[in-house]
């Protein structure tokens, strides 16, 4: 079994980017986190960030026939991107959303997650943490 681990724009900013909000630890700490929960299941990873738009349909797209499960955090395209969402939609691949924080208590324009409407399942509000439990809801998902 293989997933695919996409993060959208600033994501590789962590504990850089407004600790406040994101928490201190750092894009690296992430994918350890990312990579040590996958190998602890038996699943194969694929760990992607871009700042780009079309470079996220584009990896979507290319993982058609490839990759069990998708775990994604658009970041701010969440709230933008048709593309991401017809893409996530074209390749039918189960994906699971996840937000560092909890868009739900945030802005007004944070509130419509576009590519949350292909997603099973979304995580907010718990940190990096959303990422392992993702992952662990999406195997079982797959396996089923
Ligand atoms: C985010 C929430 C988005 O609104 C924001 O644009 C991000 C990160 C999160 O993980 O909490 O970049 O997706």
């Amino acid at each position: 079994m293989k997933f695919l681990i996409i993060n959208g724009p600033n994501i590789n900013m962590l504990g850089i980017r407004e600790p406040d909000i994101y928490g201190k630890e750092d894009y690296a700490a992430l994918l350890r986190l990312c990579t040590e929960t996958c190998e602890s299941i038996g699943v194969e990873a694929e760990l992607f960030q871009s700042n780009h738009e079309g470079a996220i349909v584009d990896i979507i797209q290319d993982s058609y026939g490839k990759i069990d499960g998708i775990v994604i955090n658009p970041a701010a395209y969440t709230h933008t991107s048709i593309a991401i969402l017809d893409a996530l939609k074209a390749v039918a691949i189960p994906a699971v959303e996840v937000h560092i924080s909890d868009v739900s208590q945030r802005e007004a324009f944070r509130q419509l997650s576009y590519a949350g409407m292909a997603c099973i399942k979304t995580f907010m509000g718990l940190g990096l943490e959303g990422y392992r439990q993702a992952i662990l809801y999406l195997k079982e998902y797959v396996e089923k």
